[in-house]
C-alpha cells in the first residue's frame, strides 16, 4: 500500500514571495453572496455538459471582479489537491507564497510491480490515501477547513480514474465548507509554480515542461494565455527514462529517472552512439519512442539481463549498463537542448522582452538536464528558472498556487452543493491542451496521440473574456 511521505524538509517550509499587492477578496463576502444566490451564472466546470464549449470553463465573472474590488485585505489560504497520475498530493499555500504544508503519497510499490502506472490500481491507491493526505496537509499547516479561502484541484490532463478521486474530494471539502473551487490545468501548474519560487518571473516567459506524460514547449504570454511551440509526437522524456531504468534492471522505487541519472554518472556518455531524434524536423516537437527502441536494442546486444538487479551485477555488467544510461541521457537531453534553442528563437520574435526560461516537471529535477539547459540560456542571455525538485515532481503546492493566481483574477467556481450525489457527472479533462499551436511552427510529424478532446485552456479563457462585458 502506498506510504505517506511528507515533504522532505520541514512540514512547514516558508518560501516568501513579495508579489505586487493584489486585491484579495473576502471569503466571507463570497459566502454571503453564495447564500444570497448572487452568483453570476453557470460557471462550474464540473457539472456542465462538457460538450457545450461556448461556456467558458473558468468564470471571468463581473461580480467576482466587483467582489475583488470590494474585498478586504484578506490573505488567501488555498488547499491544493493533485491526483492526476501516480502521486496523491495535497498542500496548503498562502497568497503571499508561503507554503504552509506539503504532503505527497507516492505509489512506489505499484510502480515497481507494474513497471509503470496501471490506472485501476492507481485509482484504488489514491482512494485509499486521499482523506489521510488532505487531513495531514491541513494539520501540518495548522489550519482547518474553516480557515481556507478556496480549494484548487487538478481537473486535467491525466488519467480520468485518478483525476476523479481528487475532484470528488475537493468538491466534498468545498461543498461542506461553502468554499469556492478552482479547476486547475496540471501542466499550467508545473509552469506557474516557478512564479512562487522566483519573484522576478513575470510574463512573458518560455517554459519547457518535461514529465512522464508530457513534453511541452510553451510561450506563456500572460496568466491563462499560452502558445504551444512544441509537444511530443509520441512519448515524453520521462517515459523514456522510466523504460530505460526498467530494462537496465534499476531500482524503480523512486521512479526510473533518478535511478538512470545516478547510474549515468559512472558511465561514458559517448560509448554508445544513439541517434538524436527528429534532426530533420525544423520545428520544436519531440519524439522519444525511437530513442527508447535504440536503448532496448543496445541492451539486448550487450546481453544485459534486467532480471539481475544492478546491485548484483558484475563490475563489467554494471559498467555496460552505466555506459548505456549515460549515452541515453546525453542524447535524450541533447534533443531537449536543440528544440529549446529553436523555441527561444521563435518566442523572442513574438515577445522580445522575454528574460526567463522555466524548466519544470519531474524530469527537471535532474541535475544533468539543468546544467545543460543552463548553458543554452546563458548563450541567449536569458535566465533559467527551475523550481526545487520537490516542486518539479507532482505536488499539491503547484495546484494551490495556480488556484491562487486564477482566483485573484476572478476565475473560480461557486461552492458545490453540500450533499452532492455520488454519481454526479464530473467535468474531467484527461486530454486538455494548454494553448493553441504556434501556426508557423506546425509540423507534419504528428500522431493520433495529439488529437484533442477539450478546447485548450487558453481558448476557454479567451472566450470567457470576450463574452464578459
Ligand atoms: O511531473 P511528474 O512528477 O509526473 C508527471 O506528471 O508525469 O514526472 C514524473 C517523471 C517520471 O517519468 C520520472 O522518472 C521523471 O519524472 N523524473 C526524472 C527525475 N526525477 C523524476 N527523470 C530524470 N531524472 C530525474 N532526476
Ligand atoms: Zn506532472
Amino acid at each position: 500500500m502506498a506510504s505517506l511521505i511528507s515533504n522532505l524538509s520541514s512540514a512547514i517550509s516558508r518560501l516568501t514571495l513579495l508579489r505586487k499587492p493584489s486585491l484579495h477578496f473576502s471569503v466571507k463576502t463570497l459566502r454571503k453572496l453564495e447564500a444570497d444566490r448572487k452568483w453570476c451564472g453557470p460557471i462550474s466546470p464540473f457539472l456542465h455538459a462538457s460538450t457545450n464549449y461556448d461556456f467558458a470553463h473558468f468564470s471571468s465573472c463581473p461580480q467576482a471582479k466587483t467582489m475583488n474590488a470590494l474585498g478586504q485585505d484578506e490573505e488567501l489560504v488555498v488547499l491544493g489537491i493533485e491526483t492526476s497520475c501516480d502521486d496523491t498530493a495535497a498542500a496548503v499555500v498562502r497568497s503571499n507564497g508561503e507554503i504552509l504544508s506539503q504532503v505527497v503519497s507516492s505509489q512506489e510499490d505499484l510502480l515497481v510491480r507494474y513497471g509503470g502506472v496501471a490506472p485501476k490500481m492507481a485509482e484504488e491507491a489514491h482512494s485509499l490515501v486521499i482523506d489521510q493526505v488532505v487531513q495531514e496537509a491541513l494539520d501540518k499547516a495548522k489550519v482547518t477547513e474553516e480557515d481556507l479561502s478556496a480549494v484548487a484541484v487538478t481537473i486535467g490532463p491525466g488519467l480520468s480514474l485518478c483525476l476523479r478521486v481528487g475532484v470528488r474530494k475537493a468538491r466534498k471539502v468545498a461543498g461542506t465548507y461553502a468554499l469556492p473551487i478552482v479547476g486547475v490545468h496540471h501542466m499550467e501548474a508545473h509552469a506557474l509554480v516557478a512564479r512562487l519560487v522566483e519573484r522576478e518571473l513575470q510574463f512573458p516567459f518560455i517554459a519547457l515542461l518535461i514529465s512522464g506524460g508530457h513534453n511541452l514547449l510553451i510561450l506563456a504570454r500572460d496568466l491563462g494565455h499560452y502558445i504551444q511551440l512544441g509537444t511530443t509526437i509520441d512519448d515524453a522524456i520521462g517515459e523514456a527514462y522510466d523504460k530505460t531504468a526498467k530494462w537496465l534492471g534499476l531500482d524503480m522505487r523512486k521512479s526510473g529517472g533518478p535511478a538512470v541519472e545516478e547510474l549515468a554518472r559512472e558511465g561514458d556518455e559517448n560509448s554508445v552512439k544513439f541517434k538524436v531524434p527528429m534532426k530533420q524536423h525544423k520545428d520544436c516537437n519531440f519524439s522519444y519512442a525511437g530513442l527508447k527502441t535504440q536503448v532496448r536494442l543496445a541492451i539486448e546486444s550487450k546481453n544485459i539481463d534486467a532480471s539481475i538487479p544492478i546491485a548484483s551485477a558484475s563490475s563489467e555488467d554494471r559498467r555496460a549498463r552505466a555506459d548505456i544510461a549515460a549515452s541515453f541521457q546525453r542524447v535524450a537531453v541533447l534533443h531537449l537542448e536543440e528544440k529549446c534553442e529553436r523555441a527561444i528563437e521563435w518566442a523572442m520574435k513574438m515577445e522580445p522582452s522575454i528574460k526567463h526560461l522555466v524548466v519544470s516537471g519531474g524530469v527537471a529535477s535532474n541535475q544533468y538536464v539543468r546544467s545543460r539547459l543552463n548553458k543554452i540560456v546563458e548563450k541567449q542571455a536569458l535566465q533559467l528558472v527551475c523550481p526545487p525538485p520537490s516542486l518539479c515532481t507532482d505536488n499539491g503546492v503547484m495546484i494551490a498556487w495556480t488556484g491562487i493566481e486564477h482566483f485573484q483574477m476572478g476565475r473560480y467556481d461557486p461552492p458545490p452543493p453540500a450533499c452532492e450525489p455520488e454519481d454526479a457527472m464530473l467535468d474531467l479533462r484527461p486530454r486538455w491542451p494548454l494553448g493553441e499551436e504556434y501556426a508557423e511552427g506546425r509540423s507534419e510529424a504528428r500522431s493520433l496521440k495529439t488529437a484533442r478532446v477539450h478546447p485548450s485552456l487558453t481558448s476557454l479563457i479567451q472566450a470567457s473574456t470576450q463574452t464578459t462585458p
